[in-house]
């Protein structure tokens, strides 16, 4: 028997409002659940009132880390200080490391329909921070997917089992969007040390003999397996899995450091104008 993971906690998100107006449920870098190292912030939308999402996000900076957005239905579209521009249809996924700045704006491109997808943050050590900020726009059509017994796996960054995803990023971590036919199990080894956590963002998993339903987070303990069983209606679950940081963060926004003084430089620079240069 493979040794396997228990439940640490299980968390429900904080509803919340970002960009102009965007209704949208923050699953991590709340109150509750601060980060699950090297993840800052995971957060979710979905939502067919278009009210709550036309405005989107207009410019804003970003300093210190990656943002990976996962759309899965609905259009964005992205354009940068750096002169890249790309629209987000269903299944993409955009990878762009901020490093030591960009200023970016994300604009949903449909007057109605649903709109649903993730935006995660990924910690930067000290040493990458300042890098040159760097953009992949990634098509469903590149992402593989690997398909077992009722499991459907796109491997969006990392490798799972003979796949590996076409997402490069300056941190070692692992990126699945796995949806699960109803009562399919699915399992996986994560990598010795890492950590991760899964969001359940439809449907319901038993996990640790215990059943969560979405919109959830699940974090564990200890080493092993991550075994789970799909519900009656299957699930949809965001695999992340990565190596901590384990440094000192400074968070203030869209800015993310080790100090204080770092926040202070980053927002000097933002209002000078000289963060994006
Ligand atoms: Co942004």
């Amino acid at each position: 028997m493979p040794n396997t993971r228990t439940i640490a906690n299980v968390y429900a998100g904080l509803p919340t409002t970002d960009g102009a107006g965007v209704k949208l449920t923050r699953m991590i870098g709340t109150p509750e659940l601060d980060q699950v190292d090297p993840f800052l912030m995971l957060d979710r939308m979905d939502t067919d009132d278009p009210d709550a999402y036309i405005a989107g996000f207009p410019d804003h900076p970003h300093r210190g880390f990656e943002t990976v957005s996962i759309m899965l239905e609905g259009q964005m579209r992205h354009k940068d200080s750096v002169g890249n521009e790309g629209l987000l249809k269903p299944g993409d996924v955009q990878w762009m490391t901020a490093g030591r700045g960009i200023i970016h704006s994300e604009i949903p491109e449909m007057i109605e329909g649903r709109l649903r997808g993730f935006q995660l943050w990924v910690n930067l050590p000290a040493e990458h921070k300042m890098v040159a900020p760097k953009y992949q726009d990634i098509p469903a059509d590149q992402i593989p997917v690997v398909e077992n017994n009722g499991s459907s796996v796109r491997v969006i960054r990392g490798t799972y089992e003979d796949a590996t995803g076409p997402a490069e990023s300056l941190m070692p971590v692992r990126i699945l969007d796995v949806n699960l036919d109803a009562q399919a199990g699915w399992s996986i080894a994560p990598e010795d040390g890492r950590n991760l956590f899964l969001c359940i963002h439809e449907g319901a998993v038993t996990c640790d003999s215990q059943e969560v339903a979405a919109p959830s987070i699940i974090t564990f303990d200890g080493n092993g397996d991550v075994q789970v069983t799909a519900g009656d209606t299957g699930a949809s679950i965001l695999y992340c899995e990565g190596t901590a940081v384990n440094e000192p963060i400074a968070r203030y926004g869209p800015f993310v450091m080790n100090t204080h003084s770092e926040i202070r430089q980053a927002v000097d620079d933002y209002n000078s104008g000289k963060l994006a240069t």
